[in-house]
């Protein structure tokens, strides 16, 4: 089996890497540029080479070699440039989601599509939409690495290990993002107990707007988001039912129905193997529901097209 990337750009390589240093699989970077993925693809491979690792990574511009693949991820399309919102780049990259996503249907029929392409809960819809696949095989992934910066500024104000930090982030992976601070802790001790509200009000706002600080320093973010996607692949893959928030098609949870956006669930060998519905202030509340109606705009924009 394999594990196919569609789009070999920056994030693409970097979930290959991310996946090929986890052993998680032999991989496929597909891209409609000629070298590129082949390129990455032999870069990876020496330096997987150099630490005894077996995974085969190939390069190659032809959908029919995903054929079987057991996992697709879909990061083909263009990313924000400095002071674009994610919503800025609609109109382009729904188009290239929905071509890639009739192929993927084409050519991996069995396959859990990982989504990454941006902005993430409308393009997860679209591939929802277009492939046809089970709600359970189609994740976004947006939430776990809002969460991977939500935990790096806990880290930063409370000085504790990393390694002892939980905490969740919900709703649109954009400017709706709902870092949930009732719901984060530091091994089981709520944040209040560490945080001033001050001080969590701070990390809210940051976690919100870092990735765009990211993108006006470097252009991109690559390598937590190549982790983010390996995280949840390998909690499939390995069935540890790991509860990481994801883009998952509501049908009723909520109160939401027909749309994707950023909920806790359960990832097993199943893909979305459950929702977890949280109970949330009025407050968090209302900023779930500007994420809903954000993603719910974006999605009758393209429909109309
Ligand atoms: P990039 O420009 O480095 O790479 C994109 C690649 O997609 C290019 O190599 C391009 O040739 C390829 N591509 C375009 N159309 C294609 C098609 N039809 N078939 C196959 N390949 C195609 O961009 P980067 O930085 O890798 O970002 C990719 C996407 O991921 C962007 O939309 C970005 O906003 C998004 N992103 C999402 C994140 C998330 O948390 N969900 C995090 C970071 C990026």
């Amino acid at each position: 089996m394999t594990i196919t990337i569609v789009g070999s750009g920056r994030v693409g390589a970097s979930v290959a890497l991310n996946c090929g240093l986890r052993e998680l699989d032999d991989i496929l970077l597909l891209d409609v540029i000629e070298g590129l993925p082949q390129g990455e693809a032999m870069d990876i491979n020496h330096q997987l080479s150099e630490l005894g690792i077996d995974c085969k990574v190939k390069g190659s511009n032809s959908y029919e070699d995903m054929d079987n693949s057991e996992f697709v991820v879909l990061v083909a399309g263009l990313g924000r440039k400095p002071g674009m919102t994610r919503m800025d780049l609609l109109n382009k990259n729904a188009s290239i989601v929905k071509d890639v996503a009739t192929k993927i249907a084409t050519h991996a029929n069995n396959a859990i599509l990982v989504v990454v392409t941006n902005p993430l809960d409308p393009m997860t819809y679209l591939a929802l939409q277009t492939t046809r696949f089970d709600k359970n095989r189609v994740i976004g992934m947006g939430g776990m690495l809002d969460l991977s910066r939500f935990k790096s500024f806990i880290h930063d104000a409370t000085d504790c290990s990393r390694a002892s930090i939980q905490a969740m982030v919900i709703s649109e992976h954009g400017e709706n993002m709902l870092p949930l601070l009732r719901f984060s802790s530091i091994s089981g001790i709520p944040l209040n107990e560490f945080l001033s509200k001050g001080q969590s009000e701070k990390i809210f706002e940051k976690t919100k707007k870092v990735a765009a600080e990211v993108i006006a320093l470097k252009g991109a973010t690559v390598y937590a988001p190549g982790n983010a996607v390996a995280t949840m692949i390998e909690s499939i893959k390995k069935n540890k039912k790991e509860v990481i928030p994801v883009s998952a098609y509501l049908e009723g949870e909520y109160g939401i129905s027909d749309l994707c956006i950023g909920v806790p669930v359960v990832l097993g060998s199943n893909g979305i193997e459950k929702i977890i519905e949280l109970n949330l202030n009025e407050f968090e509340r209302k900023i779930f529901d500007l994420g809903v109606t954000s993603v719910r705009e974006a999605i009758n924009l393209y429909n109309q097209k």
